[in-house]
């Protein structure tokens, strides 16, 4: 079905190999976010504009995927997906199981059409259009209830189970400030799984998040533009 991994090419370039076969589609999507950008900066009410729509390149994504050593017991989940490549490219290329989440109609739509033609089950990467902003609790359970789900066809499908829920935010400071919370609670919410990783990329979090006191959270910088909170599960 697909021929990305028995190409003899880097990871980087499987994972543009696969952008290129998208990339009218999430061309227009970027244009149209810059345009609406542009017009709700300068009325400063949409939400959305805090963190408008702009996909991770294909080395960066390349260098994560490496430094995790991603495979098929990691769950992936994207905090503001976009058109959803980090977590399409982690299902092709990795195995690796995805939830992501946009505010975004037109993001979404467009990630669920990728997962179709790519084809991808929803099984691998389900695809949610929810506002990270909003009513915290409801964002919350439901990031747990789609992580519990995945983890459980994991662990049908993969006798280890998960081995780790990654966590990723490429998002502006603006945003990433107001999800600390979240992420704290995200983190706590999934200590019973070995590790939790939190990757954020250009943007930094001040402080590690869901680590009390006696937990293994433990802090990685990796070339400057990743940046990894690991929080392990004591034995
Ligand atoms: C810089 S893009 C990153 C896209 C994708 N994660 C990637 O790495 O290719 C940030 C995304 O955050 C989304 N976003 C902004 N505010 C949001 C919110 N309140 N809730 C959910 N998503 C949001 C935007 O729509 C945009 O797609």
């Amino acid at each position: 079905m697909h021929d990305l991994e028995t190409r003899p090419c880097s990871l980087a370039a499987q994972i543009e190999a696969l952008v290129a076969r998208h990339v009218k589609e999430t061309e227009a999507l970027e244009d149209s976010h810059l345009d609406s950008c542009i017009d709700e900066a300068a009325i400063q009410v949409q939400r959305h504009t805090l963190s408008p729509f702009l996909p991770t390149a294909a080395e960066d994504l390349a260098s994560i995927f490496n430094i995790l050593r991603l495979g098929p017991r990691h769950i992936m989940v994207d905090l503001g997906c976009g058109d959803g490549r980090p977590l399409i490219a982690a299902a092709l290329l990795c195995k690796c199981r995805g939830v992501g989440v946009d505010i975004s109609q037109q993001c979404i739509a467009l990630a669920k059409s990728i997962v179709s033609q790519e084809g991808l089950s929803d099984r691998m990467v389900a695809f949610f259009r929810w506002d990270l902003l909003s009513d915290q609790e409801a964002v919350l359970n439901r990031l747990v209830e789609a992580v519990e789900a995945k983890a459980q066809e994991a662990a049908i499908e993969c006798k280890d189970g998960v081995e780790a829920v990654v966590v990723f935010l490429y998002v502006y400071p603006t945003l990433l400030a107001r999800l600390v919370c979240l992420l704290d609670r995200l983190v706590r919410a999934w200590r019973d799984f070995r590790r939790v990783e939190v990757v954020t990329l250009t943007y930094h979090l001040e402080a590690p998040v869901g680590g009390g006191e006696g937990e293994g959270v433990l802090y990685r910088e990796c070339g400057g533009r990743v940046e990894i909170h690991t929080l392990e599960k004591k034995t």
